[in-house]
């Protein structure tokens, strides 16, 4: 059966770094691929066209789609909307609305782009590690929230870090099953010493692994992760936290990679249904210029291929791609060495036409 998939380029860089995706889904589909798509705006996008950022077009698409691909949303020019119409909104909307609980990001290091680390070569050579992030729950999701005015005339923000049993077990098991697949060893990073969400977390998690005798389970304070991922990143394998350390500790992860335009994203209900993305947002700071670095963007293509179109043949060819690229000396300019060519991004989709 023909797969369908819904592609939201959304804003900043977005269309420009999906655009480069498409063409290479527009080539594997020539080439046999049986698959079609169809556009839906989300985020800052949606709300200029319909006054919200996920709106009912986009979720119809959405969940009739059998894997989402997705570019980036936000901008300056939205942060002083109301929260609820808010471009971030959307992305948390679409987010829950699809149950896409397990948010999996790769950091995995090009051997051709050691140098493009701001880390050493050698502390970053061969890095292959893997983030689980529980997407659903946590402090962005946690009721109440908001900001209210005291007596005493003083204003209050708040938020409520929450998880539930049965969220952290799903998640759990995702991790396990994960780290099964690779290295075998799952580090669960927690702030437990001080907060209860994450004792249950920690607790979780030890209760789990007993169904997975051949994954070696450690645990860690999500401070010292943050120091250990850039003092010694490879003594890590697959790393699980909740929804903000997750979102936190991604960005730094990126940068072992070289850049944040590196890292890809698979964000996945319990049935292979996922949203595919870039780590990270929509640049406003490039955006329309041209130079934003696809790459990400074409990893989550990658990914998507092979988690949710259960496709790995086309997944490992879109990866190659990537790699012949980069073995080739192709740059944009967030991974370029001093003196190397730099390519735009839609010249950086070329070449990898070229190498697909
Ligand atoms: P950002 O990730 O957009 O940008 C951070 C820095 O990284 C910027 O200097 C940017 O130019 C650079 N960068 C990011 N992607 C790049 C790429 N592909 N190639 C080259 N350089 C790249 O984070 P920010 O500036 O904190 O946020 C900007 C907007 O994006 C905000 O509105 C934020 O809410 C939103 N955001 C969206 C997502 C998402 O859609 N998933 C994720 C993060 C942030
Ligand atoms: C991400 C982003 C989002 C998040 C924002 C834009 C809601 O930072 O996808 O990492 O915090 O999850
Ligand atoms: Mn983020």
């Amino acid at each position: 059966m023909t797969q369908k998939i819904a592609i939201l380029p959304g804003d900043g860089i977005g269309p420009e770094i999906t655009a480069q995706a498409v063409r290479l889904l527009d080539k594997l589909i020539a080439q046999g691929l049986d698959a079609e798509y169809e556009y839906a705006p989300l985020g800052g996008a949606a709300y200029d066209q319909y006054g919200s950022p996920y709106p009912e077009a986009t979720q119809t698409l959405c969940r009739a789609a059998d894997a989402v691909l997705l570019g980036a949303v936000g901008g300056p020019q939205y942060d002083t909307l109301p929260r609820p119409v808010r471009p971030e909104r959307g992305l948390l909307a679409i987010r829950k609305d699809l149950n896409l609980f397990a948010n999996l990001r790769p950091a995995v290091l090009f051997p051709e782009l050691a140098d493009a680390s701001t880390l050493k070569p050698e502390v970053v050579a061969g890095l292959d590690i893997l983030i689980v992030r529980e997407l659903t729950g946590d402090i962005y999701f946690g009721e109440p929230r908001g900001i209210r005015t005291l007596d005493n005339g003083e204003r209050e923000g708040f938020n409520t870090m929450r998880y539930r049993e049965s969220e952290i077990r799903r998640i759990a098991k995702v991790s396990f099953e994960a780290a099964q697949r690779r290295n075998k060893k799952l580090c669960s990073v927690d702030k437990a010493n001080v907060l209860e969400t994450t004792e249950l977390w920690k607790e979780i998690f030890t209760e789990v692994s007993k169904d997975y005798p051949d994954v070696e389970l450690s645990h860690m304070y999500v401070d010292n992760a943050a120091m250990q991922l850039v003092r010694a990143p490879k003594q890590f394998d697959v790393i699980a936290t909740g929804n903000i350390f997750g979102d936190i500790l991604s960005d730094q992860a990126s940068m072992l990679t070289g850049s944040i335009g590196m890292l890809p994203s698979a964000s996945l209900d319990e049935n292979g249904k996922g949203l595919y993305e870039p780590s990270h947002g929509s640049a406003p700071d490039i955006a329309g210029q041209n130079k934003a670095n696809p790459l990400a963007t074409v990893l989550s293509l990658a990914m998507l291929l092979r988690y949710s179109l259960k496709d790995e043949a086309r997944a490992a060819q879109v990866e190659n791609a990537v790699q012949k690229v980069l073995q080739q000396g192709f740059r944009t300019a967030d991974i370029a060495e001093a003196g190397a060519k730099v390519l735009s991004c839609s010249q950086m989709g070329d070449a990898l036409l070229d190498a697909l």
